[in-house]
């Protein structure tokens, strides 16, 4: 674990509005005097954006559930040492875009490769380099993916295909986390307006950084 910076994750199923929080919560950061800075997963850097490409393409139905997990475990490990552990190293907050609980909902659970297995091969690809704070935006896959639908500037992935009972599946993914880790992990309720859904992100950070 490095103990420099601080590293927060947001995780969700899709159209739980993530991103636009995340950013945010970088830019409070930022005006509180805080260095801060926010990436994304899969991507961040040039060698993972390219494997980004291969998974999202929407083209690629062929491709096995576990090359699959092994392509997300390749372009976290490049982002994280490219990217991530060297801001944490210079003291700051990183806060990333999607990272291991992803791979444990999506890959693991929902795909069904189990999430034992798929903690396996992503402890040989982050080491040591967990998120001291993850938040997790819970919200049912209906509302998630009508937001994404409405949402008309957002690339649609292959991802975005599959069934509503594989997202079912992700967010119950999340739940079995959420049992798993509740040291680091904090559910958000995602389906009331988004700026409720901020404050309660903020507030979260802000203990967490408070307490530490
Ligand atoms: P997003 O950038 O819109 O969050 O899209 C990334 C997609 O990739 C999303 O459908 C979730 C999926 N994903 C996985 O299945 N496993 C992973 O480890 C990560 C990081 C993302």
């Amino acid at each position: 674990m490095i103990n420099n910076g601080i590293f927060i994750t947001v995780e969700g199923p899709e159209g739980a509005g993530k991103t636009t929080i995340a950013q945010r919560i970088v830019e409070n950061l930022k005006r509180e005097g805080y260095q801060a800075m926010y990436t994304r997963e899969p991507g961040g850097i040039s060698i993972s954006e390219q494997i980004r490409q291969i998974l999202l393409n929407s083209q690629n139905t062929a491709m096995d559930g576990r090359t699959e997990a092994l392509l997300y475990a390749a372009a976290r490990r490049q982002h994280l040492v490219e990217k991530v552990i060297p801001a944490l190293e210079a003291g700051t907050i990183v806060v990333c875009d999607r990272f291991i609980d992803s791979s444990l909902a999506y890959q693991g659970y929902a795909r069904g490769l189990g999430v034992e297995e798929v903690y396996k091969i992503n402890e040989f690809a982050v080491d040591d380099a967990m998120p001291h704070l993850t938040l997790y935006f819970d919200i049912s896959p209906e509302i998630g993916l009508r937001r994404i639908q409405q949402n008309k500037g957002r690339e649609v992935n292959r991802l975005d295909l599959e069934t509503l009972d594989f997202h079912q599946r992700v967010r119950k993914g999340y739940w079995q986390l959420l049992d798993q880790f509740p040291e680091r992990m904090v559910k958000i309720n995602a389906e009331q307006p988004i700026e409720s859904v901020f404050q309660d992100s903020w507030k979260t950070v802000l203990k967490f950084l408070l307490n530490r």
